[in-house]
């Protein structure tokens, strides 16, 4: 199967070099000297209004950023030259946001894996002009997650992220705190993500590579080049978050040890899993706790897999213990109460076919046409079939169990909240959808592959959350549809 798949690569393909395939095994293992301190990228601190609404302030802005000794890098980034700062909420928090457009040309924020109204979203439809502020607002009302934000224009998505318009949005609450949850200390993001350089240390900005995207051969963590991290805590929890446009990573440790996985994309797992590898495809995020012994050191790298996006590995992050490291309490045996929901016997199918040619179902995405009417509060069995390269699956506001993978269980490491699946080659992926009480017949969310290449091609379809009876709300042609104006 992997050998047909790069025959067929091979042949379609002209930029021999960077298919992903044995010709072209990219790896920067043992050549890494650790030289940089992983950046942390700061907490943005809200104002709090009278009604205790917390805002916050996010500009979209050009800029340089020194990668590389004494060379600059054009970039692109949020309140600062590259990235965006952590946002840090707790649920039920009323968040309010200004989201100022800098960069010169339209783009969108979009809140990935944020339960909110769809006019909130952030999605293709919510465009801030250059030079203007987009002004969104909800209650948080989900379980603690790590999430992120990052751009969302029909078409352009893959340039935006690449530039480095992301950051990461943390959700809290007090099954939570019961991590390590000193931002910085004990509770550390992971933002992974990889990149072409040229010679004079620019980005490469070739975003539309076939068949996946760009892969490139230079990692950032946090938007730092070749990263140390020194830890004084025995247990460290590391939130990761693969912002790559289309690379998969299998994590782990040079050493072979082991973690506890405590949560998948859209929160905690219900009781901790010890692993010592686990995949994220673009998109995905996951927290693990790390335990550590006084002066170890340990290189956080990633596998090579057997599919089209992860057959590359590479050295991410060297972690070293101090000497006297200060005793962590342990992590609880129970994670989290919060109920699974059922799926119901009746409950409602939807089949999705992704394709060679970037279509789902046989259609590009069009902005104009609802592609799926959904109804509140209800829980939904989507099933996808991947019958072209590897893609993942990814859906807005929802958050999701998987069922089963041609018909198995899932991997050990997949089975918590989640709101992005891998969807191998040929394979079929079962997931139970939680459909939430937000309802706008006329404000559609998105579905859609995040190998951002192909959702940029169309790989991506619209949904509406109505309440039942009342589907002949839903406009059959958004064209000339008020409410889809941004306000
Ligand atoms: Cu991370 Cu529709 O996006
Ligand atoms: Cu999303
Ligand atoms: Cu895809």
């Amino acid at each position: 199967m992997k050998s047909l798949k790069c025959f067929i690569l091979l042949s379609t393909v002209t930029i021999m070099g960077l298919t992903g395939c044995n010709t072209d095994y990219t790896s920067n293992i043992g050549k890494q000297p650790f030289t940089n301190i992983l950046n942390i990228p700061e907490i943005l601190e809200p104002t709090i209004d009278e009604n205790g609404v917390k805002h916050f302030a996010l500009t979209m802005q050009e800029g340089t950023t020194e990668f590389f000794k004494g060379k600059q890098t054009k970039t692109w980034g949020i309140n600062g030259s590259y990235l965006g700062p952590t946002i840090r909420v707790e649920r039920g928090d009323q968040v309010a946001f200004d989201v100022t457009n800098n960069i010169g040309e339209p783009s969108t924020l979009h809140w990935h894996g944020m339960h909110l109204p769809a006019e909130m979203d952030g999605g293709p439809h919510q465009m801030i002009e250059a030079g203007s502020t987009w002004e969104p607002y909800w209650t948080i009302n989900q379980p603690a997650a790590t999430t992120w934000y990052h751009p969302h224009l029909h078409g352009k998505t893959a340039l935006h992220v690449y530039r480095g318009l992301a950051g990461m949005f943390i959700i809290v609450d007090e099954e939570s705190k019961s991590l390590p949850s000193n931002y910085g200390v004990n509770d550390i993001p992971l933002i992974i993500q990889d990149k072409l350089f040229s010679e004079d240390g620019n980005l490469i900005e070739k975003t539309d590579i076939e068949p996946f995207g760009l892969m490139g051969n230079t990692i950032l963590v946090n938007g730092t080049y070749d990263p140390y991290l020194e830890v004084k805590e025995s247990q460290i929890r590391f939130r990761l978050l693969n912002g790559s446009n289309a690379r998969a990573y299998h994590f782990g440790f040079d050493d072979g040890r082991t973690f506890q996985l405590v949560a998948n994309d859209a929160g905690l797992l219900d009781s901790p899993i010890e692993l010592d590898q686990m995949m994220l495809s673009p998109g995905e995020r996951a927290e693990i706790v790390v335990s550590f012994e006084p002066g170890d050191e340990t290189i956080f790298r990633s596998f090579k897999g057997e599919n089209g996006i992860d057959q590359n590995e590479f050295e991410l992050l060297k972690i070293v213990a101090s000497d006297n490291l200060k005793e962590t309490k342990e992590i609880p045996k129970i994670l989290t109460k919060e109920q699974k929901s059922e799926v119901p016997t009746n409950a409602k199918v939807r089949t999705f076919e992704l394709t060679m040619d970037s279509k789902i179902n046989g259609k590009a995405m069009d902005m104009n046409r609802i592609d799926e009417v959904v109804h509140a509060n209800t829980t939904e069995i989507w099933e996808i079939t991947n019958r072209g390269w590897d893609h993942n699956f990814h859906i807005h506001d929802a958050a999701f169990r998987i069922l089963d993978i041609n018909g198995e269980l899932p991997p050990i490491y997949e089975r918590g909240r989640k709101d992005t699946v891998f969807i191998p080659s040929g394979s079929t992926v079962r997931i139970a959808v939680q459909f939430g009480e937000n309802t706008n017949p006329s404000f559609p969310l998105m579905y859609h592959c995040h190998l951002l290449l192909h959702e940029d091609e169309g790989m991506m379809g619209q949904f509406v959350i109505v309440e039942p009876r009342t589907e002949d709300e839903v406009p059959k042609n958004l064209h000339n549809n008020e409410h889809n104006q941004h306000h």
